[in-house]
């Protein structure tokens, strides 16, 4: 062949290789969106002064039962808001049922909670603090113990301005909503669906096509890779089977008491996902290439090749966000001890 023919022979290969590369792309971007720049809504702002006193909430420990719960306990800034272990412990060491997810964007996804039971963050925050994670029985001792610390009376008055009483559940909630609503953690894979496709390795973009392939997309989907819609776990086969769990919890069924939602959870979101391990609701699985491979096992009735599990693996890296630069500022807390025995509860 003369060197012309090679290169046009070259140049052929280029050009099949660069059509695949965008029908990949092309793919992706009807399945998939890219992070907004904010997930504020008309309903729920991000006024500087909620966020402000939403960020110094959240990392509140003087609001639980015996100082030493704050949401960042859990979510902490140190990971990327999670508390890696398989389930959380909370105030007056209650143990909860299952594993932390990350808050960030979390906002995004069409319910909150494995189970889905909260709407919207705010709703959230606001029954969180609330409850048993915290050692509450209600919001009354929360407000209490912010009424006791005098800086916060001005922050709620900032906040929301024109109110006789604004320490209340429901600014808690848009405050704190507020400072998770701007917790946007931008990936390489927003800079691919935003047209580049060198922003993937190929190892990622083999991932991304099996992932689309094999079917993981008809499920996690969308702009949070997931977190919409609830669909049982073990389609195929119990999940505990593959998980090793010992309890068997029945998700969505606790919420709605419909027989038809047995073991059914939220979609979760695969946004950050090799960060912040251990999987599933129960903590029960250590690592990301197993967990892919349970999915395939009980999901899609598959037995993933090694190869498979490493590419696709490769492809939930991408995912992998940058901090949130909110996230980063932890805030000087107002001054004032935790109340004394005698004030207490
Ligand atoms: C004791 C540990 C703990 C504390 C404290 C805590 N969380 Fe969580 N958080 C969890 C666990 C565990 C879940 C999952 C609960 C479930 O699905 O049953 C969760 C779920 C969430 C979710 C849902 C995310 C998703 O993808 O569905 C958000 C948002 C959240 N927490 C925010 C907060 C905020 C805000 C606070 C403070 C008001 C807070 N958390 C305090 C452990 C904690
Ligand atoms: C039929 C819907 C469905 C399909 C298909 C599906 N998943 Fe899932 N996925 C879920 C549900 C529901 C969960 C939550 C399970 C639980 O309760 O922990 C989940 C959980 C996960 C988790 C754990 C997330 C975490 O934060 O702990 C990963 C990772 C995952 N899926 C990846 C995949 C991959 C990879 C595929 C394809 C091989 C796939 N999924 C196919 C519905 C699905």
């Amino acid at each position: 062949m003369t060197m012309r023919w090679r290169f046009f022979g070259f140049m052929m290969l280029l050009a099949v290789a660069v059509d695949a590369d965008d029908e990949l792309l092309g793919q992706a971007r009807d399945r998939f969106r890219s992070l907004p720049k904010d997930m504020a809504t008309a309903d729920a702002p991000t006024t500087p002064e909620r966020v402000r006193l939403g960020r110094a909430l959240f990392f509140e420990p003087r609001i639980s039962a015996d100082g030493t719960t704050s949401c960042s306990r859990c979510h902490l800034p140190t990971l990327p808001a999670i508390d890696g272990l398989p389930r959380s412990i909370g105030a007056l060491d209650f143990h909860l049922p299952r594993n932390a997810p990350t808050v960030f964007n979390a906002a995004l996804h069409s319910s909150q909670h494995w189970d889905g039971r909260f709407p919207t963050v705010e709703d959230q925050a606001r029954t969180g603090v609330a409850g048993k994670g915290f050692g509450n029985s209600g919001f009354d001792a929360v407000k209490a113990r912010l009424e006791a610390i005098p800086g916060y009376a001005p922050l709620f008055r900032e906040a929301f301005p024109g109110q006789v009483d604004p320490i209340n559940d429901e600014n808690f909630g848009k405050a704190v909503g507020a400072f998770e609503r701007t917790l946007i953690s931008r990936s390489r894979f927003d800079e691919y669906l935003d047209g580049r496709a060198d922003a993937l390795t190929p190892a990622e973009r083999k991932g991304l096509q099996k992932f689309i392939e094999i079917g993981c997309v008809d499920c996690h989907k969308g702009v949070g890779v997931g977190g919409e819609g609830f669909r049982k776990f073990g389609v195929v086969a119990d999940y505990w089977t593959a998980t090793g769990s010992t309890v068997h919890d029945e998700g969505r069924f606790g919420v709605t008491n419909n027989p038809g939602d047995r073991f059914k959870f939220k979609v979760p979101g695969l946004r950050n996902v090799e960060a912040t391990a251990p999987y599933f609701h129960d903590g029960s699985v250590a690592d990301l290439p197993k967990a892919v491979r349970v999915m395939g096992k009980v999901q899609l009735g598959e037995e993933l090749s090694d190869d498979d599990v490493a590419s696709i693996s490769a492809f939930l890296g991408s995912l992998t966000g940058a901090e949130p630069a909110e996230y980063q500022k932890v805030p000087t807390l107002p001054s004032g001890g935790f109340p004394t025995e005698s004030g207490r509860r």
